[in-house]
């Protein structure tokens, strides 16, 4: 057995957290033989409801489960954590777009990606998951100069693994059975699900489907997407959203299946056109514990015009929240 890795997860008596806490016990994140210590951080008020979880996470005696803090002090929360899940925020309403729960949630992330600059392990490895996912991640790197910009991250995974899905059913085939998907840009609906790389073996999936599908179907379907599920539910995705942290958290750490490539919001670095300066979601493969984006892609003019429509709108975003950039 290794030595346990410490993960932090804000919100965690949330319905994310609680969808995710005990996957994350049984080892479906980081794998079957590697203990975990969880470090929970909620606010005050929510202490005794995390109480609760704790004890459901004893009563299920884990045998990778090696220790459990819950907190509302951020300094004990992200206290030498490897991995940090940023999950705890207001998630959205019926009606609303992401980006207006930036006001509201922008402060949390500047206040935990200090603490995480001055507490957490060297080696960190973030994920921002509240909302608006991609300028909180933003705002967290900002406020956390003495760490890598590239160690935070925003969650696009819920929307690849959404994209899978549409393509699979309209083609009748697995979603395993499909290669190389790409989200591009913000968690917002101005993201670009392009599937023009997408495989199935060795056919390229758009060579199967009529055009008018992919623009009025597909694309949308997979933008609306968390706004669907809000007006169904009554409540934002919340089992759906763990398992994509779990996809995201174990293929930056244990790498991306070979001739595969998932999709990250990380730092823009000038690929594909997309000025440095926002967290912006790329074709990745993961190696050894880092992210490399998926370079030499052929975008046509539509896919181009999509990409900036999104750069655009994190640029908005970000001109919002520029008082925490000073
Ligand atoms: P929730 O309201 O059920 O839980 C949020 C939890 O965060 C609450 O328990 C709350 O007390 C806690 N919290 C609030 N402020 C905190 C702080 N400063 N520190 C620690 N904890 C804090 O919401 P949820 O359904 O778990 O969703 C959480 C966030 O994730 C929302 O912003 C939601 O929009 C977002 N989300 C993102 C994706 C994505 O794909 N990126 C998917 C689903 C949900
Ligand atoms: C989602 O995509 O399901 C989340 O971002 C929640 C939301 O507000 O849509």
């Amino acid at each position: 057995m290794q030595p346990p890795v410490r993960i932090t997860i804000t919100g965690a008596a949330g319905s994310i957290g609680y969808a995710i806490a005990f996957r994350i016990a049984a080892g479906d994140m980081l794998g079957k033989e590697q203990p975990v210590i969880l470090q929970f951080l909620e606010v005050t008020p929510a202490l005794d409801r995390l109480k609760g979880i704790v004890m459901e996470l004893n009563d299920c005696a884990f045998p990778l489960l090696k220790d459990i803090i819950a907190t509302d002090n951020p300094a004990i929360a992200f206290k030498d954590c490897n991995y940090a899940l940023l999950v705890g925020a207001r998630p959205r309403a019926a009606g609303m777009e992401r980006k207006d729960l930036l006001a509201a949630n922008g402060a949390i992330f500047a206040q935990q990606g200090k603490a995480l600059n001055e507490y957490a392990s060297r080696d960190v490895k973030v994920v921002v998951v509240g909302n608006p996912a991609n300028t909180n991640a933003l705002i967290a790197q900002r406020a956390a100069p003495n760490l890598h910009p590239t160690q935070f991250t925003a969650m696009t995974r819920l929307d690849h693994n959404r994209a899978l899905t549409q393509l699979a059913k309209k083609i009748g085939v697995h979603t395993a059975d499909i290669k190389n998907m790409i989200i591009w840009g913000n968690h917002s609906s101005t993201q670009y699900p392009d599937l023009s790389h997408a495989k199935i073996g060795h056919e390229f999936a758009k060579d199967l489907l009529d055009n008018t599908w992919i623009k009025e179907k597909f694309i949308p379907t997979v933008q609306q997407r968390g706004g669907e599920i809000i007006k169904y539910r009554g409540a934002s995705s919340a089992a759906s959203a763990a398992s994509a942290i779990i996809d995201h958290m174990r293929d930056w750490t244990l790498g991306t299946a070979k001739g595969d490539w998932v999709s990250m919001g990380i730092p823009s670095d000038g690929s594909y056109g997309i000025e440095p300066g926002i967290i912006y979601s790329y074709p990745v493969t993961c190696k050894n514990g880092q992210y490399e984006i998926v370079q030499n892609l052929t975008i046509d003019e539509d896919g181009y015009h999509r990409m900036r429509l999104s750069e655009k709108e994190l640029r908005e975003e970000h001109a919002e929240v520029a008082h925490y950039f000073l």
